[in-house]
């Protein structure tokens, strides 16, 4: 049965407290448009508040530990965001590969432990500017995937894939359809590869980078993309819901 668009906000480190009423907002616009799968990943700060106060759309986080618990200066454990009420975890996106050096065997460590507290896992992929011009993205963003991806029984409602190109992150500039055709199309192949091929098959693969509503429905309509991980536009109800209405 294949899963309803799935629309993702990544708010970032964007948002006080005085950002729960875009929480709220786009909470009631989702329960009138419920052909969408609607969901935010606010920071660490505002989950349980927007778990309380958004209650049918996904609350999720952006990182966790790969530990339960211990000394670690600073960090949230899996068990910690389920508690607070965070029903998925971004894992593996561009922002934490680069600016914190995680690893793909580090990012695959964090979803397991994620999906062992029991929330679900969106893994990011994507290739920078210098990797496409060399020719190389395909391979590079399916090598990453496979050495990111947890092992998982049933992997089609509890794990998603997000393929965002660096290059195309919080600058305007996104794919063409023909580029993200040809990455998820590819993606989808590894996916059946490693989880066979009705549940491979089942999986949501999202497009993120620089998605807006005017550029939505086309991207949207893309052969299997299935949702989206949105970044800037997120950060208002108008302008998610806007992406929101072009996916369903
Ligand atoms: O996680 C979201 C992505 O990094 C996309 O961000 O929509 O601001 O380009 P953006």
């Amino acid at each position: 049965m294949a899963l309803r668009p799935y629309i993702v906000g990544n708010w970032k480190m964007n948002g006080t407290r005085a950002m729960l009423s875009e929480a709220r907002a786009i909470d009631r616009a989702a329960q009138r448009h419920m052909k969408v799968e609607v969901a935010i990943a606010p920071p660490y700060t505002l989950i349980h508040a927007a778990h309380r106060e958004a209650e049918q759309i996904g609350i999720g986080a952006q990182d966790c530990h790969p530990g339960e618990d211990g000394a670690f200066t600073g960090d949230i454990s899996a068990p910690m965001l389920a508690d607070a009420g965070a029903k998925f975890v971004i894992l593996g996106h561009s922002e934490r590969r680069e600016c914190h050096g995680e690893s793909n065997e580090l990012v695959r460590s964090k979803a397991e432990a994620a999906l062992k507290a029991g929330m679900r896992v969106i893994m990011c992929c994507g290739e920078s500017a210098s990797t496409r011009d060399a020719g190389k993205a395909v391979k590079f963003v399916t090598d990453q995937l496979r050495a990111s991806l947890p092992e998982i029984e049933d992997p089609d409602n509890l794990l998603t894939v997000a393929y965002e190109p660096i290059w195309a992150i919080g600058t305007g500039n996104t794919a063409t359809v023909a580029d993200i055709e040809e990455m998820h199309r590819a993606i989808r192949a590894l996916l059946v590869e490693l989880y066979g091929a009705e549940k491979g098959a089942e999986i949501r693969i999202l497009y993120g980078g620089s998605v807006k509503p005017d550029n939505a429905r086309e991207i949207l309509a893309a052969d299997e993309v299935g949702g989206a991980l949105v970044g800037g536009a997120s950060l208002t109800a108008d302008s998610f819901m806007g992406i929101a209405l072009a996916a369903g």
